[in-house]
Order: structure tokens, then sequence, then C-alpha cells
């Protein structure tokens, strides 16, 4: 349900929000990079200042690294509340010479705007500022009490949510919580999340000789560690694309018979799918859809690999050292502490003599599945269809918010609603990322429906 005149206030302001949205994007907000830390700041910043513009109460919470906004509504006696999440952080935006338009000058091309953290997730974040913008400028007051909880680190790993949140347990007191930073099944096929994987993300570093040497004087004598590097990587997976760790599988819900009929039924196009990401075949787990092997199930993959030469023309070395950059998405019921020390035992176990290891542990997040069958989320369907204009189907997604585990765990919230207004194409983390300006039109319709679906119960 959206009142009329919240409705009407959100179809005539459209353009203004956009122009809200331009700015946001503006800030190149990169929260890895600490040439950016005064930038991220500043989007943090921003975000208060919106957030005082429509009556919303908050602060700015420094960190170890980048700081929280904590914001709430004014209080509305006896009405639920709901904690609204999102992060104002971007990834990197590299390569630069394959974007269309500068990543953060926001460009208006095919009913899009194309900048670094449009779909990830400023603009999706913002629909429930412009949302509350919105109630208010039809002249009402809000339905229900709303708390803001917006980080900068969420792309680095949110290591210092943890802490936050177990400080201010009381404060982020609620009675659901909405977080946008997901995707729609489909173009037109809106989507409720209740899946997410988890990461285990571990940089592996090997050391043979103390320098980078001859490969004709000692060539044939020592351990190559690029070599020692390249065969231990290829081990951690089997010919069948199974991953080789043992015991990685052990902890592994299966999926249910419901939940596979289910994921069958959803309209995955393979052909389109293929196109986009310009691959002519698929691979992976057999025995699993697609869908399947993207949500419910585990995965090893190399991010990166170094080592040795890769100049112009050849030089001839045994280099001295290799490294690699490893991710495992992980599944209920896997943690990234059993995950690592399983890594860590293959490693030692498969390293030649003569080669020095040391494993980096880079950042962890849970897995985690959410209760389907609540009020809250039955409350989320309708909004999403006041929003746009259809039903939402349920999916499970292969990436990770560590937020929401987090928020399970110390603050017991099951009524966790992962409502993506993105889309799968948006371009998230890739070249020329977009967010759709229909789709954000209808998230922040979907996002003032949800304030009167949730005051409803
Ligand atoms: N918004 C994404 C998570 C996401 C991606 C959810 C795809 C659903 C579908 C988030 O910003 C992200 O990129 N998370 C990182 C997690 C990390 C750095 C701990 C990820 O998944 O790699
Ligand atoms: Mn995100
Ligand atoms: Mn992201």
């Amino acid at each position: 349900m959206l009142p009329d005149g919240v409705s009407s206030f959100i179809d005539k302001n459209r353009e203004i929000f956009v122009s809200d949205l331009m700015r946001f994007l503006e800030i190149p907000s990169v929260s890895t990079l600490s040439e950016h830390e005064k930038d991220v700041e500043r989007a943090a910043e921003w975000i208060l200042e919106q957030f005082q513009a429509c009556r919303i109460s908050g602060r700015i919470y420094p960190t170890a690294r980048h700081p929280i906004v904590l914001a709430r509504s004014p209080e509305v006696r006896g009405a639920p509340v709901l904690l609204v999440y999102g992060h104002y952080d971007v990834q990197p935006p590299d390569p630069l010479e394959e974007w269309k338009t500068p990543p953060f000058s926001p460009d208006r091309r095919d009913g899009c705007v194309y900048a670094r953290g449009a779909t990830d997730d400023k603009g999706q974040f913002l629909t429930y500022i412009e949302a509350v913008r919105s109630v208010l400028g039809a002249g009402l007051e809000l339905p229900i009490n709303l708390v803001f909880l917006v980080e900068g680190e969420e792309e680095i790993g949110s290591s210092n949510l943890e802490k936050f949140l177990t400080d201010h347990i009381a404060e982020l007191r609620a009675d659901a919580v909405a977080i946008s930073d997901s995707s729609q099944f489909a173009p037109g096929i809106p989507a409720i999340t209740y899946g997410l994987r988890g990461l285990c993300y571990l940089q592996l570093d090997m050391q043979g000789p103390r320098f980078d040497l001859h490969s004709g004087s000692f060539g044939g004598l020592i351990e190559n560690p690029a070599h020692a590097l390249a065969t231990i990587l290829a081990k951690m997976k089997n010919s069948d694309g199974t991953i080789a760790l043992p015991g990685f599988y052990d902890d592994v819900l299966p999926l249910e018979q419901w939940e596979r009929e289910e994921m069958a039924s959803l309209p995955l196009d393979e052909e389109k799918l293929g196109d986009y990401l310009g691959v002519s075949r698929f691979t992976g787990e057999p025995g699993y859809s697609l869908l399947e092997r993207k949500g419910a199930r585990p995965t090893l993959d190399v991010n990166g690999i170094w080592g040795g030469f890769s100049g112009e023309g050849a030089k001839t070395i045994i280099p001295g050292k290799a490294g690699a950059k490893v991710s495992m998405r992980l599944v209920p019921n896997q943690t990234p502490e059993k995950i690592t020390e399983l890594f860590q035992r293959f490693v030692s176990e498969n390293t030649p003599p003569g080669i020095t290891i040391k494993i980096t542990d880079l950042y962890g997040a849970n897995p985690v599945l959410v209760s389907r069958n609540t009020a809250a989320m039955r409350a989320a369907e309708r909004a999403i269809e006041a929003g746009f204009g259809k039903k939402p189907v349920f999916i499970r997604e292969g990436g990770s918010i560590p937020v929401v585990n987090l928020i399970k765990k110390h603050l017991g919230q099951e009524n966790i609603l992962l409502l993506g207004w993105g889309n799968p194409d948006d371009g998230a983390h890739s070249p020329n990322e977009r967010f759709s300006l229909d789709d954000f039109h209808r998230g922040i319709r979907s996002a003032a429906a949800l304030f009167y679906e949730i005051a409803r119960g």
C-alpha cells in the first residue's frame, strides 16, 4: 500500500531524486584505497546531510578505519521499528580504460546512470532516503520508526562492524531489517533474496630462493616457487570442477527437494547470460543447475596470481617468490574459520621442501539463510508488488553481505529482508557499472510502500 499523495510525490520528483543520486555518485568513496580516505568520509557526511534534510537525526561514528552513520527518525509511539542498512563505500573502478565515461562522473544514457557504486550500493540505498522525503513531501508523518545503519567498509569485509553492533545493541533493536544490496532475478522479475553465500578470502605467498636467480646457473637445482604455486592451486580442484581440499564439503547443507524444484522453475535465460558474460559454455560442479551452483554450492577461485617476470620480452630467471589471492564462497553450514584451517593444512601438506609459505586471512563472512515464513516477508512482498507491479520470486544469491549474519547473530534478528532493486547485469564491481533509473524509481516506491506495510503488520 502506498498512499496516493506519496505515490504522486515520487512520480513528480523523479528528476530531483536522480540529481541527488548523481551527486552521491560523484564522491569516489573507494574503501580499499587509502588515497580515498577523505572521500569515504565525505560520503558519510553527505548521507548525514540528507538525513538532516528529512528530519532524521544521526551521528557519524569513527571506527578503526571508515566511519559508520547511525540515525533515527522521530519516534512514532507504538509503531514498529525498521532498521535500514546500506553501504556508501564502493569498489575500485579499475580498469579505467574500459569505462565509456569516467567512473565518478555519473553519466545518464539509455535510461540508466553509469558510475561506480550506481547499483552497489549507493543507488539502491538512496531509495530509502528518497522514500522518507516523499512521505514528508506528501505532508504525512512516517508510519513507522526508522533506524539507519550505513557503513563504509562493506567492500572490505565490514571488519569494524561487529564491534559497533555489539556496542550499540540497544539502539539497533528493531522489528525487521531491510537491506537493498542485491538484485532482481532478471529485469522485470523482482526478487526477495533469502540466502547469501559466505566468503573466506586468503592470500598465499610462497618464497623460494632469497632473490630472483639466473635460471641457467641455478635452474634444475632448486624449487621454483611460481611452479610450486601453480601446482598447488591446480591440485585444489578435481578435473570435474569439485574442490579437492579434504573435508571441504563436510558441513555443506544439502539442497532440499522443494528448493531444487523452486529454483528449476525460475526462468533463467542461459543463452542471454552466456552472451552477457562472453562465454560459450558454463562449467562447474556436476549434478547441479546453474542457479544451484550460484546460490547454494561452495566455490574456490583464484582472484589474482603473480610471481617472477611478466614484463615485455623475456628474462631468464627463477623467481624468488610467487603468490595468489584465493577466495572461497561458502554455504550453510560452512564457516570461514574451519575452511581456513583446511586450506592451511592442504597447502602445508602439498608444498615441496625448499619453499616457505605464508597464508594471510584477508576477510571472511558467514553464509546465511533467513526465514521466509514471517509477517515481515509478507509485508515485503506486498511492498514490492506496490513498487514493481509484480509479486517477487524468492532467490538465493552468490554474493556476501557480512552484516546479515552479524545482525542475525548479535541482534537475534530473523526478520531480515534482502530486497534487491538492481539487476544481475548492472555490472557491480565491473567497468561501466549502472543502475536503471526505472529501477531506482520502482525501488523508491517499494521502499515507501515497505514503511506502510511493516506498519500494518
Ligand atoms: N552487494 C554485494 C553483495 C551481493 C552481490 C549480494 C551479489 C547479492 C548478489 C556486496 O557489496 C559485495 O560485493 N560483497 C562482497 C563481500 C565482501 C567484500 C566481504 C562480495 O560478495 O564479494
Ligand atoms: Mn553491496
Ligand atoms: Mn559489492
